[in-house]
């Protein structure tokens, strides 16, 4: 197969991952097409992703002109389309991608490649039904997609080593630091991860300690957030229906046991960030992204 070096990407779902993998792509010389499945949301992304790059022009972290050039590589779409790779960056659940996988795989030339950005389903059973189960590839990226380094390349039992090879290299060009993996629950970031969540959502069922004070030991301990602000960046609906996938994936081993604590914040809404209130809340007008 071809390099994905001068590829045209799709990138499904304009939320929280999906707008920063837009800017990403964009800012390493792609052109983007921007989907999401809410009218009006691929847009809205675009435009927050203006105001963005605007405050980072006046940082000085930024030239005006390379921060009109990226833009302008991002177009909003209003339905799927044509590409050379895709990524897919929509909910967390696997009935809705495989549904979306098998609408690219319609629009898609054979060589396109599809990447998806799960943070814990089975990139072997995402590929169930494809007909091309070799193209599908995980690409997980991490929150703040600008930010974060890390692209975990992750292999199904199905998936062409040329794919992932290809995947790595492109993450490598876009300033990432790739590893490859095999598909296993978690992969390897959100396998270590499950239970340092599930030990702070305990303590606070146990009510040891506050979400703020959880933070700050652990930021005194050297970690650059605390686990209670990762959440609420993360986004507590996300999050929740990864530790039930990872706890599935894991015969229902009870040390992945997802937490009411965190049940009750999605059933109240109460995403975090993204939502204007999680442990914390977030007046209107707060930074989106840690400074
Ligand atoms: P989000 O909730 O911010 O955004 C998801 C977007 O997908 C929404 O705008 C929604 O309208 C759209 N969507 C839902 N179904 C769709 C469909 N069938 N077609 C097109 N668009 C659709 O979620 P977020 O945080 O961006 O997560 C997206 C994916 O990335 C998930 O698989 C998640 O597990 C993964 N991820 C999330 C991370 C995080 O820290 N939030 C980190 C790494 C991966």
């Amino acid at each position: 197969m071809t390099s994905l070096n001068d590829s045209r990407i799709l990138v499904v779902g304009a939320g929280l991952m999906g707008a920063g993998i837009a800017q990403v792509a964009a800012q390493a010389g792609h052109q983007v097409a921007l989907f999401d499945a809410r009218a009006g949301a691929a847009e809205a992304a675009k435009s927050k992703l203006s105001s963005m790059l605007d405050g980072l022009v006046t940082k000085g972290k930024l030239t005006a002109d390379a921060a009109q050039t990226a833009l302008v590589r991002i177009t909003p779409v209003e339905a799927l389309g044509s590409a050379d790779l895709v990524i897919e960056a929509i909910v967390e659940n696997l009935d809705i991608k495989r549904a979306l996988f098998a609408e690219l795989e319609a629009l898609l030339p054979p060589d396109a490649v599809i990447a998806t950005n799960t943070s814990s389903i089975s990139v072997t059973a995402l590929a169930r039904g494809m007909k091309q189960p070799e193209r599908l590839v995980g690409m997980h990226f991490f929150n703040p997609v600008p930010l974060m380094k890390l692209v975990e390349v992750v292999s199904g039992l199905g998936t062409s080593p040329e794919v992932a090879q290809a995947v790595f290299e492109l993450a490598g060009r876009w300033g990432k630091t790739a590893v490859h993996t095999r598909s296993t629950p978690g992969f390897i970031v959100n396998r270590i991860a499950r239970p340092y969540y599930a030990e702070t959502l305990m303590l606070l069922q146990d009510r040891a300690a506050a979400p703020e004070l959880i933070d700050a030991v652990l930021r005194a301990a050297g970690f650059r957030m605390g686990p209670c602000e990762l959440m609420d960046l993360i986004g507590h609906d996300t999050n929740f229906a990864v530790t039930h996938s990872v706890f599935a994936a894991n015969f229902y081993d009870r040390r992945f046991t997802p937490s009411l604590v965190q049940q009750e914040l999605v059933d109240a809404g109460f995403f975090g960030r993204k939502s204007g209130r999680g442990f914390y809340r977030y007046p209107e007008g707060a930074p989106a992204l840690p400074a």
